[in-house]
């Protein structure tokens, strides 16, 4: 693999500032971005009002635990512009987050906001590998989804060449790569798969073409799914994090030459974690939920917003900034397996251990009269023959019950047999009837 270190001299002053003068920059942004909220979003005073904290009360970073939580909830009952925090004329762009059921959740951007994006991607995609000079192909759907648009400002902003292809039509996604020769693709590390998929349909060899760096992120994926990537691909496969409601993508990045989870952009993005249960902080190393305030956005600042995904924070390595784990999942994607707790992530690496079987797979909840059942779908690699792949299911089952504790189904199908995404995956199908 190419190396593709970034040259210090190219990463900006905060990268690489001392703690004390970030935390203080924090503070300070912090005041600001607390004050702005209280003023300007009704919802913001409401809130603090009820809580009896005042903006003045942030004398210290750790006084923010004192501010009360906002939820997806609150974002959905101001829907769809009641968060922002400057007039509609000042408003420069919005996205939405689909979510799966009822409204979406709305964001906004001023001018401002969109150039803060632009150099937060600009900088994570450098610290991805990415150069001024390369190109870059853009998978992520463009739309009210971020992905798209947030990676094509980025890109630009770096100075590299966009090749704005969005998701889907994987032929063509093929055609492009081989003829445009990007450099770097930036895509959902599922979608990426369907690409090298039809790649080796087509004959390609995948490490034959000329990516050197993919940014994968919008969804969970395993450090066991980058050996596989980068094995296949020849490059390097780096995490890319970020939500809709906190900017979009590029909230935080792996460094390519460290890969030991993501740094976050504290400067714009001042990260917690809680106790999911009882919204206590929790020291860093510890696992939680992940609780992002905005430090400099002008249209939606957003005050100590639940992610919802869950991670721990570590020190800063390859850059001043802390580190979150890479993301075991979101809460919302944990099954409750008879009093075991399990994530897809957890399948995803036995998966990858069990050499027959193909990284495509769906965990299939089902309720048989009291109990929940959980079938592990999953396709044989297209190599391997049906009896093998059988016999590779029962090794499957055999790991969960071992590393997990608890007992499953594997139904192994053929190549191609579960739904491709064109972007984030679909890994739960809950098919239990509500109680
Ligand atoms: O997925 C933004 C994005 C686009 C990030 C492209 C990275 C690349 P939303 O659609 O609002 O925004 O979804 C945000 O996706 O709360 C996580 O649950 C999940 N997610 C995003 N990145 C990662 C990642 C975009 N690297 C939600 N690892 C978040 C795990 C991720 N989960």
């Amino acid at each position: 693999m190419q190396d593709r270190t970034p040259d210090p001299a190219s990463l900006e002053p905060i990268e690489r500032a001392s703690i004390d003068e970030l935390r203080a920059l924090q503070l300070e942004r912090l005041q600001w971005s607390l004050r702005h909220a209280y003023q300007n979003v009704p919802h913001y005073r409401t809130a603090f009002d009820g809580a009896g904290v005042h903006p003045d009360d942030c004398k210290d970073l750790d006084d923010l635990a004192r501010f009360p939580f906002t939820t997806k909830a609150d974002l959905r009952d101001n829907y769809p512009f009641g968060m922002f925090a400057v007039p509609q004329s000042q408003v420069s762009r919005v996205h939405a987050s689909s979510g799966t059921t009822g409204r979406p959740t709305v964001v906004g951007y001023t001018a401002e906001d969109i150039r803060t994006w632009s150099s937060v991607m600009a900088r994570s995609i450098r610290a991805a590998g990415g150069r001024p000079g390369d190109k870059v192909h853009v998978a992520y759907g463009y739309g009210l989804f971020t992905g798209g648009l947030g990676a094509h400002y980025g890109a630009e902003a770096l100075g590299c060449t966009v090749i704005p292809v969005s998701g889907g039509m994987t032929e063509r996604q093929v055609m492009l790569i081989q003829d445009f020769e990007p450099d770097i693709i930036m895509v959902t590390p599922s979608y990426m798969l369907a690409i090298v998929d039809e790649l080796e349909r087509q004959g390609i060899d995948p490490r034959s073409t000329s990516l050197s760096v993919g940014i994968f992120g919008a969804e969970p994926w395993t450090n066991d799914m980058r050996r596989e990537m980068e094995q296949r691909l020849d490059m390097h496969a780096v995490d890319i994090y970020g939500l809709s409601e906190v900017m979009g993508p590029g909230v935080a990045n792996e460094c390519v030459e460290t890969k030991d989870g993501l740094h976050i952009w504290e400067d714009h993005f001042y990260p917690e974690i809680i106790d999911p249960i009882t919204g206590a902080v929790l020291p860093d190393g510890q696992e939680g939920e992940l609780v992002f305030t905005s430090l400099t956005k002008q249209a939606m600042p957003v005050v100590r917003y639940r992610t919802r995904d869950l991670t721990r924070l570590l020190p800063g390595t390859a850059r001043t900034m802390r580190r979150m784990e890479k993301i075991t999942g979101r809460s919302d994607d944990m099954i409750i397996l008879r009093g075991v707790n399990l994530f897809p992530t957890q399948i995803e690496e036995l998966i990858l251990r069990t050499p027959a079987l193909a990284p495509h797979f769906q965990c299939v909840l089902t309720r048989s009269g009291p109990l929940d059942e959980l079938t592990v779908q999953v396709e044989r690699r297209v190599e391997v023959s049906a009896a093998d792949a059988e016999t590779a299911g029962h090794e499957l089952r055999g790991l969960v019950k071992r590393t997990i504790g608890v007992s499953v189904a594997v139904r192994v199908l053929e190549p191609n047999g579960i739904e491709r995404s064109l972007g984030k995956a679909r890994r739960v199908v809950d098919q239990r009837p509500a109680r």
